[in-house]
């Protein structure tokens, strides 16, 4: 069963509900996160740093929400913290995500405008497993995606993403699918 974590406005967990993957619960680093209404009837919950005495404590409370709710693969969709080897080693190899450039460059929160200032000429998406590095880690699936005249990062960042929504699931499947 899958367990996506997410930050942001979670057009890629919309991705896999529609996908009709095993999405079994819904969790945040962010109490308001507008992904959260994504979830439906599924299970969500918040983990918010600050309510905690360390990282380490919140990923503990974390994977132990997620397992309480029986998941063992989990999904980063648009997840903007590390996380911690507390965290990694409940899920060892089971965790992926998802990135809006061709790792290993452009790794980071801000990896599309950063796409930009640097002037390439394209852009892509990686899905990789999760290791302790910022956005690092064994790629599963990667996609090219141009970089237009014009473009801003709202326009590339778009185009990206309906890539991202094709490739997060059907890497999420492939890994299900090898299980
Ligand atoms: C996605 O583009 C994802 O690749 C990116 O955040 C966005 C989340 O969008 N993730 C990272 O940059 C991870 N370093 P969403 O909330 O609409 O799915």
């Amino acid at each position: 069963m899958i367990g996506v974590l997410v930050s942001g406005g979670g057009t890629n967990l919309q991705a896999l509900l529609d996908a009709g993957l095993p999405v079994r619960a819904v969790a945040s680093n962010k109490r308001g996160a507008p992904a959260l209404a994504r979830a439906g009837d599924l299970p969500t919950a918040s983990f918010e740093l600050s309510d905690y005495a360390s990282r380490a404590e919140r990923d503990t409370a974390m994977a132990d929400w997620l397992q309480q709710h029986d998941v063992d693969v989990v999904v980063l969709a648009g997840y903007m913290h590390l996380l911690t080897p507390q965290f990694l080693e409940r899920f060892p190899a089971r965790v992926i995500n998802v990135h809006p450039s061709l790792l290993p460059d452009f790794p980071g929160a801000h990896a599309v405008a950063d796409q930009l200032a640097a002037g390439v000429r394209e852009s892509g998406v990686t899905v990789h497993v999760v290791d302790e590095g910022i956005d690092s880690g064994p790629i599963l699936l990667q996609e090219r995606v141009p970089v237009l005249e014009g473009d801003t990062v709202e326009t590339l960042h778009e185009r990206i993403k309906r890539v991202e929504h094709r490739l997060l699931p059907q890497a999420v499947e492939e890994l299900l699918c090898a299980r």
